[in-house]
């Protein structure tokens, strides 16, 4: 080459993924890999039902399926979502303020690219890794944040997030994610419509991520942002990943309200579109399939049996883990994650779990020596001694050691199993140092 031609990059990795590499090395060792690192269900195991199947079938008969679409969105899906919005009758979402991307990913990058380098977005610490990288990667300059709190059940730190809005005036949005990943939160409806509040005193726009919307248990409840906004400016980012699920169509929306309110959030909105326009428009497939699959009679039943099964791992994990020592332990209410987190100071850069195979012992030994998190290194050699794969909650850009599991695991009686592992293993790796 000429000159030097990759950009430079954040430094930050993905390692939701990157983690794959080393199981997948440890797989070639002969471990056997429990993956409890992705929010891929189909991954899991989750069977597409059969109705399901016919009716993407039919559509894939249709010649229209292999058609371009326009770019906001096939018409007839962007009527069917507006319409499920209206329905609720707190908001009226016109079809127009509707516009359809490649999957969630694709709408984040694009909805963070299209904003100036000097407007920041606050997010939730610790917060699903697409939207932070998406945001550092487009301002150049650390993130800023409000905690959630693992000593509250996982609530947001509101006075935090206000605190900082009022001094920080490059702050023009907020991010909500709700139900949250990694956490399992479920906002309630007081917290959110103060937030709703201080966008309004502080003149800033709402994005609230409810890809997770539909997976709500233990009798929780929340509102969508379309039931609270009243006037403020806002957008909602939904998608078809989890809820179907359906990871691999690649299909998410962005919902936008009261962009006719506010001159200068319509021209935000407005550079979005020309990006995507350059584009074309999203798959087609997966947005025919949208009204057909959420109107179908047996949805609803299908995603209450989802999350009857979300629901009884929630609790399984909590009882199993809730008594072990050196760890803080939230039940999860909404989406399919949980994070646990170690209490202060109880993780150092010695402590070590015995691995019975050489080559997979000096892999890990390998991986961690050096300077490396320790909530990383408490994952490495916990995937190289018993094989599960978590993800390190440094990973999610927080300070807070810890670890993200998934409760998509089919067989139950094999996911008590792993967690009676994990909670062993947790002990076991913490008094090694003693
Ligand atoms: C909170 C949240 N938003 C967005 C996404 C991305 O979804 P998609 O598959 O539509 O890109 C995910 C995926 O895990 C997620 O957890």
């Amino acid at each position: 080459m000429r000159f030097d031609i990759a950009k430079s990059g954040t430094g930050l990795t993905y390692e939701i993924r990157n983690i794959v590499g080393v199981a997948d090395k440890l797989k070639d060792y002969g471990k056997e890999i429990i993956w409890e690192n992705i929010g891929d269900p189909i991954a899991k195991g989750e069977k597409i039902p059969q109705w399901m199947k016919e009716t993407l079938m039919e559509i894939l008969s249709d010649d229209i399926s292999y058609a371009y679409s326009p770019t906001k969105g096939v018409n007839e899906t962007r009527e069917f979502v507006a319409e499920q919005v209206n329905k609720r009758g707190q908001y009226h979402l016109r079809m127009d303020d509707i516009i359809f991307f490649n999957g969630l990913g694709d709408a984040i990058a694009r909805s963070y690219s299209a904003i100036r380098i000097d407007a920041r977005i606050i997010m939730p610490e610790p917060t699903y890794s697409t939207h932070l990288l998406a945001e550092i990667h487009h301002a150049s300059f650390p993130p800023n944040t409000y905690r959630m709190n693992p000593y509250h059940n996982w609530h947001p730190d509101i006075a935090e997030l206000e605190r900082k809005v009022k001094s920080h005036n490059t702050i023009v949005g907020a991010l909500v994610i709700n139900p949250d990943n990694p956490t399992g939160f479920v906002y309630p409806e007081k917290t959110l419509r103060k937030m709703v509040q201080i966008a309004r005193e502080y003149d800033l726009f709402l994005i609230f991520d409810e890809t997770y919307r539909n997976l709500i248990y233990n009798g929780q409840e929340t509102l969508p942002l379309s039931d609270i906004i009243e006037d403020v400016p806002g957008m909602s980012m939904k998608g078809i990943s989890k809820e179907f699920p359906w990871p691999g169509a690649r299909c998410g929306w962005l919902e936008v309200y009261n962009a006719d309110k506010d001159e200068t959030f319509a021209r935000y909105i407005s550079a979005i579109l020309t990006q995507k326009m350059s584009e074309v428009c999203s798959t087609t497939l997966p947005q025919l399939a949208i009204p057909r699959i959420m109107a179908h009679p047996e949805y609803h039943k299908y995603l209450e049996s989802r999350n009857r099964h979300y629901e009884k791992l929630s609790n399984i994990a909590f009882s199993i883990l809730k008594d072990v020592p050196y760890i803080v332990v939230n039940r999860t209410n909404g989406a399919f994650y949980m994070t646990i987190v170690f209490n202060e100071a109880v993780l150092n850069g010695k402590q070590k779990l015995a691995i019975e195979e050489l080559a997979v012992r000096d892999y890990v030994e390998k991986i961690v020596d050096g300077k490396i998190e320790n909530d990383k290194r408490f994952v490495y050699y916990l995937l190289g001694a018993t094989g599960i794969c978590l993800v390190p909650l440094t990973s999610f850009f927080t300070a807070l050691p810890g670890f993200r599991l998934t409760l998509l695991e089919k067989d139950v009686s094999k996911f008590e199993k792993t967690m009676n592992i994990i909670a062993e293993k947790i002990v076991e790796y913490i008094e090694s140092s003693k």
